[in-house]
């Protein structure tokens, strides 16, 4: 049975009722985990008002802003959570960015600063967001990232995300092995592609999504709510054997070579 009652969890990358985070929101909450969400803020905190209202039936102890490339509001988050909370046991690493000029078109024409700019929000942020973590992890932890296919092979127009993905991948390894002697693992799921936000700025999604549909074993599409469910299994002590692995939930298609 999963029970994650007593766990607490911290949550990124809500921004919207389509985003894989939402559906592990759910998830968590449902098995029992006190929740933290964090959001992206703007300047109109339009991005506050909308996650407000999402989430407030998971009643989550706190709702902070966390820009993952301003550390100071990473300091102010970790701070806010450890006046609140004993310790931190579940950390959910679910957002990523980069230019959508970037995600079609020539490989070689990826920019310094976008190649930067990805590289800095989806895969160092992990490494910062754990870092923070870290302490307050005091009774082991379980980290959790989302990563897609795209980061293993060459997935047409994914191009600058890929390497992102790569980096975050390899991230997981590191950090499984730096942070594996406090019992805390760090596993990554690659998810087939869904609809959400973020997978709207990359060049000809719809071919891809009705690709993975057509040739995948289960010939559907994975949905947030079984991303959801993967995470609640990682963040659980059913997987308490676990670490360093990036876990496919996407209906199979990663077996296919075609
Ligand atoms: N949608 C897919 O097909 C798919 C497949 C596999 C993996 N993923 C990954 O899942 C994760 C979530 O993406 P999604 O598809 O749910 O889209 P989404 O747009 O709903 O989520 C992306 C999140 O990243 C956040 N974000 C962007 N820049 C940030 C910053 N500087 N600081 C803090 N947060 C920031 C956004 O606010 C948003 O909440 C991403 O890592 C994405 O690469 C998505």
């Amino acid at each position: 049975m999963l029970d994650l009652s007593g766990k607490t969890a911290l949550v990124t990358g809500i921004a919207n009722n389509r985003s894989i985070a939402w559906g592990i929101a759910q998830q968590l909450h449902q098995a029992g985990a006190k929740l933290a969400i964090t959001y992206l803020p703007d300047d109109r905190d339009r991005t506050l008002s909308k996650v407000k209202d999402l989430v407030a039936p998971l009643s989550p102890d706190l709702l902070l802003p966390c820009d993952v490339q301003n550390d100071a509001q990473i300091d102010e988050m970790y701070g806010s959570i450890a006046k609140s909370w004993e310790k931190l046991d579940i950390l959910i690493h679910c957002l990523a960015f980069a230019k959508k000029e970037e995600l079609s078109g020539n490989f070689t024409d990826i920019s310094r600063d976008g190649f930067q700019l990805a590289l800095d929000v989806s895969a160092f942020s992990l490494i910062s967001l754990c870092k923070g973590a870290r302490p307050l992890m005091t009774a082991g932890g379980s980290v959790i990232t989302l990563t897609y296919i795209g980061g293993a092979r060459v997935v047409p127009n994914y191009n600058i995300m890929g390497i992102a993905k790569a980096a975050l991948e390899m991230n997981v390894r590191y950090l499984a092995q730096d942070l594996g002697s406090q019992n805390i693992r760090v596993n990554g799921i690659s998810a087939g592609p869904i609809r959400t936000l973020a997978s709207a700025a990359i060049g000809d999604i719809h071919k891809m999504l009705h690709h993975v549909q057509e040739v995948s074993p289960l010939k559907r599409l994975v949905s947030q709510v079984e991303v959801g469910n993967v995470a609640a299994f990682l963040a659980s002590d059913l997987s308490s054997a676990i670490t360093g692995q990036i876990l496919y939930a996407d209906c199979g298609y990663e077996i296919m070579g075609a």
